[in-house]
């Protein structure tokens, strides 16, 4: 593992099969969370996808010949800096050449170069998969450490169905960054609420709260990166929140109130090692919900009547929890000391075992925005701080939960 994400180096080479469109999303993927791209196509590949869609996704050179250009490309110094290696789709031909040893194209040459860790995902008609050449390929690879991903079944080029389909974009980017991610979750169940309750007051109002959820589904995408099986529990997060959790491993499970969130709690943390607290929880719901649209005539109340909601955090906090680690969060205005002051007596009373708490306000916090935390003990005591984006965030929440679990 050569270091942590994001800002990871990696080659994407790309060989000819009909698939090679999707190779594109896992250039946008890798792009947008935070890695550069350098794509190698081979001849072939372009011919179904061209260089200036490759050029303009990866903003980088793309050549498929180590003589292109005045000066050659230097293969050697592209295998040598590579954080990991993807190969989508991988055609036999390539699984043959890659296997020999062959150096006959810029992909090639560079694979014989690589220290990183290698990923490739096949595709092909399913007797080609299935040929004793290919199967003794994949073996060679396999041996030799590449981690060579099944095909999916299904419909492939034609009329035909069968195994050889390229795993979806999305499957292909997330086993490929667990090659250089430390599987520290890995067998671990994390149930994570993100983004804001909202408590109708009739059927198309609702009291609710700035929440995005950015936060509580970057929590979630790191965790599922680093091995565990996630439950996010939505509530009504932002469709940009909702790509950023997209994971073969997160399950999203939309709630809207607070009286939702509880009970989703409650099913999803059964059997889970940790339940991290994201969501911002209407402390209060109306009384009681119209049932059909409140008019501004005279049927407007002057006054709405609230009541109080349970919190949830200090309720699962406060009974037998069967080794189930409880982190929540505080989101507090004021001066860095009152906010922490404001911290202290939250995680008393609220008795989790971690609180990650956070100033808000003047933009600080909500949305997309950069962000810092400080986690104290359930005695209010300091064990430690993450900051800057919020992955970086995330990342540095799990840091501190890891050891903690049983
Ligand atoms: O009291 P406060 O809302 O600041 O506490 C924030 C923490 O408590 C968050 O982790 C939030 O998800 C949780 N909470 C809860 N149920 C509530 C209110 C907050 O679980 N009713």
């Amino acid at each position: 593992m050569n270091r942590r994400q994001p800002g990871l180096r990696v080659l994407l080479g790309v060989t000819g099969g009909i698939a090679a469109y999707k190779a594109v999303f896992i250039v946008r993927a890798l792009r947008e969370a935070g890695h550069r791209v350098r794509v190698i196509p081979t001849e072939a590949a372009l011919e179904f996808v061209g260089r200036p869609t490759w050029e303009a996704l990866s903003g980088e050179p793309v050549t498929t010949s180590v003589f292109e250009g005045a000066t050659g490309v230097d293969h050697v110094a592209l295998g040598r800096s590579a954080d990991l290696v993807i190969v989508a789709p991988a055609t036999a031909d390539l699984l043959a050449r890659a296997a020999a040893g062959r150096a006959d194209d810029l992909l090639t040459t560079t694979l014989l170069t690589v220290t990183s860790p290698v990923l490739l995902a096949p595709a092909m008609h399913t007797e080609m998969w299935q040929h004793p050449a290919t199967v003794a390929n994949v073996a060679t690879l396999r041996s030799r450490g590449v981690t060579v991903l099944d095909p999916d079944s299904g419909r492939l080029t034609g009329a035909d169905t069968g195994p050889g389909r390229l795993p979806e974009p999305e499957a292909i980017t997330a086993a490929a960054l667990a090659l250089v991610t430390p599987q520290d979750l890995a067998g671990r169940r994390v149930v994570v609420s993100a983004g804001g309750t909202r408590e109708p007051l009739d059927p198309v109002r609702f009291l609710g709260n700035r929440s995005s959820g950015h936060q509580g589904a970057t929590l979630a995408l790191e965790a599922a990166r680093r091995g565990a099986e996630v439950t996010l529990l939505a509530a009504s997060i932002d469709a940009s929140a909702r790509e950023v959790a997209q994971h073969p491993a997160v399950e999203v499970v939309d709630v809207e109130t607070t009286a939702e969130l509880a009970a989703a709690v409650d099913t999803h943390t059964s059997g889970a090692d940790v339940l991290v607290m994201a969501a911002a929880v209407a402390d209060f719901r109306p009384a009681s919900t119209a049932d059909r649209k409140i008019k501004k005539d005279e049927s407007a109340p002057d006054v709405v009547h609230l009541v109080q909601n349970p919190d949830i955090l200090a309720t699962v906090a406060a009974r037998p929890r069967d080794g189930l680690l409880v982190v929540g969060f505080a989101a507090e205005t004021g001066t860095q000391e009152e906010v922490l002051e404001l911290g202290r007596s939250k995680a008393r009373r609220k008795g989790a075992d971690l609180l990650a708490v956070n100033a808000v306000g003047d933009g600080k916090g909500f949305g997309d925005v950069a962000n810092a935390v400080t986690v104290l003990d359930r005695d209010g005591a300091q064990v430690g701080q993450a900051a800057g984006s919020k992955q970086d965030v995330a990342r540095g929440l799990w840091d501190l939960i890891v050891p903690r679990l049983g």
